[in-house]
């Protein structure tokens, strides 16, 4: 494996691998661009051929070629060294001794896959009806469907089944890409077929719609070896280039309403297949945008998966804010039919996540009695305990006292020492943000090493991996080798005094999370408290 790392760094110099995505502008012995996360107002992403790296100033990230295509495009590092070997043309099989037999199935199973979706797509324009209801019921055009490559699967039983079986495929191996039925004959019969397409453009599965009003409305493809659910994302293949460029994507509740979106021009639409958003989804998307954009329905699962993802969203720097304006619409599609620009204006203003949330609740719950309070109160402050930073917390104190008639003083105590159950909830990741404390310490690491004697007292570990020693090399001599003595010192005494406030902050987060397994020990708890308000305090 390692070999074949190597062997394709050889063969891809780094600025051909970035200048595929980013144009770059010699600058001495580094080059220079425009970051990828369109983030900088003046070039600040840096190339080191020499070195083979790459930094981001202005997204603080860095590395190799191979992290840099797992950043830009949201994928796995096993999806990178693959697309990275294949253009290289280095053959990774001859590297990895166990993992090719299920290298070979896998790639006999996209192949597959591949004659399916061809095979469905020439079924689809053989058949009046199912045309009839693509071009005419769901107002689709010829590119779009020729972009998502849609299909349709005949009714028979046995149809892609005998198609494949000539094509030299064995029955285990349609098995395995997901292909069949329990019975073993096909699992897609009479339905219009939506490839589900990888960030590689293979396609590995697809979601399978009903042309009437029969059950079930939609049929997956069960999880393979490669369709992974809880780590798919429905469109983002055709949205990446745009989600990168203006810098938001739109996550949507179904995959017809992707594919109307991107039909209306609103191409930064992406939605998760058949699975409530993860973690893992939210992580893939933040790698691309920090401006993420929910249109779910109003309706009370809606408001459950908008709530999901403030709390998952908590650790991974991202601004989630909900489309909301569906001026009766029930979804984006119905939207879009009624005119795009009504849904590209609705793209265009969205509300802050946890306003909206806010406001919905507000709406269910009457806030001029006291139940209503109460129950609203419950419902806020367990919100409020998924923010991490101290400013917005303070923000929506206010707002949610002011809301209820009370004091913000009055909100905490209910908080804090009455009613265990009420107390402060863990806070994932916490105050510090963990970014800041990485862009501190990458700074702080870089002049003690290339520095000289600029007085960093903190005690940093130097990490040993090349990559990141050369990367840090590359953080010095942007950042700080045109300093002068006098003013390093004075930038590191000033940064050693942020780190600090930053360690302080996680150290907190770290223990109003451990309040709320010591609830019922109420001198372990006082204690806890303390600690805290001692660190609060600096
Ligand atoms: P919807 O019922 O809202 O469908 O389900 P839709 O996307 O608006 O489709 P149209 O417009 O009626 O054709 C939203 C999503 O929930 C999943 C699918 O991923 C769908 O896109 N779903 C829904 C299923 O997996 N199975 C179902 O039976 C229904
Ligand atoms: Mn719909």
């Amino acid at each position: 494996m390692n070999d074949a790392k190597e062997e394709i760094r050889a063969r891809l110099p780094i600025e051909d691998v970035v200048g595929q995505y980013i144009e770059l502008k010699r600058a001495g012995r580094t080059l220079k661009g425009r970051s990828p996360w369109g983030v900088d107002k003046t070039p600040s992403f840096m190339v080191s051929p020499d070195k083979g790296i790459w930094h981001d100033f202005s997204a603080n990230k860095g590395g190799d070629i191979f992290s840099f295509v797992m950043e830009v495009e949201g994928i796995s590092f096993r999806e990178a060294l693959e697309k990275l070997a294949a253009q290289a043309g280095v053959e990774l099989k001859k590297y990895s001794g166990g993992d090719l037999e299920i290298a070979k199935k896998k790639t006999r199973a996209r192949e597959a896959l591949e004659f399916a979706t061809k095979y469905y797509q020439v079924c689809l324009a053989k058949n009046k009806s199912v045309c009839d209801y693509v071009f005419y019921k769901r107002n689709l055009t010829r590119n779009t469907i020729k972009d998502f490559r849609i299909g349709y699967a005949p009714k028979t039983g046995r149809a892609l089944l005998d198609f494949l079986k000539k094509k030299g495929y064995k029955t285990p191996e349609l098995e395995s890409a997901g292909l069949l039925n329990q019975y073993g004959g096909d699992l897609f019969r009479g339905r219009m077929v939506i490839p589900f397409i990888d960030t590689n453009g293979n396609v590995i599965g697809y979601t399978a719609r009903v042309l009437d009003k029969s059950e079930p409305k939609y049929l997956n493809t069960p999880e393979t070896f490669l369709f992974n659910k809880s780590r798919y994302i429905f469109g983002l293949y055709q949205a990446k280039d745009s989600i990168r460029r203006t810098d938001y994507v739109v996550i949507v509740e179904g995959n017809m309403d992707v594919i109307s979106s991107h039909q209306a021009g609103v191409k930064q639409a992406v939605a998760t297949s058949g699975t409530a958003m993860t973690e893992q989804h939210l992580k893939i998307l933040s790698r691309l945008t920090s401006d993420v954009r929910l249109a779910y329905d109003g309706d009370d699962a809606g408001i459950a998966a908008t709530e999901r993802a403030i709390n998952l969203a908590g650790n991974l720097g991202i601004n989630l804010s909900v489309i909301s304006d569906y001026q009766g619409a029930k979804d984006p599609d119905e939207l879009i039919q009624k005119g795009k620009d009504l849904w590209q204006k609705a793209v265009d203003n969205p509300k802050p996540a946890f306003d909206w949330l806010l406001d919905k609740y507000e709406e269910k719950l009457n806030l001029t009695t006291a139940q209503g309070k109460k129950e609203y109160s419950d419902i806020a402050i367990r919100l409020i305990s998924y923010l991490s930073d101290p400013i917005v917390v303070k923000h929506y104190e206010q707002l949610v006292a002011k809301r209820l008639d009370v004091s913000v003083e009055d909100l905490k105590n209910k908080k804090l020492p009455t009613g265990p159950a009420h107390r402060l909830k863990p806070i994932k990741g916490g105050p510090g943000k963990p970014d800041h404390l990485k862009v501190l310490e990458d700074s702080l690491i870089s002049i003690m090493l290339f520095g000289g004697d600029a007085g960093v007292k903190i005690n940093l570990e130097i990490p040993e991996d090349e990559t990141k020693l050369d990367e840090l090399s590359l953080i010095f001599d942007t950042k700080f080798s045109t300093m002068s003595q006098k003013d390093l010192k004075s930038a590191v005494a000033e940064m050693q005094g942020r780190y600090q406030q930053e360690i302080n902050n996680l150290k907190i987060s770290e223990l109003s999370a451990k309040l709320s397994t010591v609830e019922d020990n109420e001198e372990e708890y006082n204690q806890i408290l303390r600690e805290i308000k001692k660190l609060q305090k600096g």
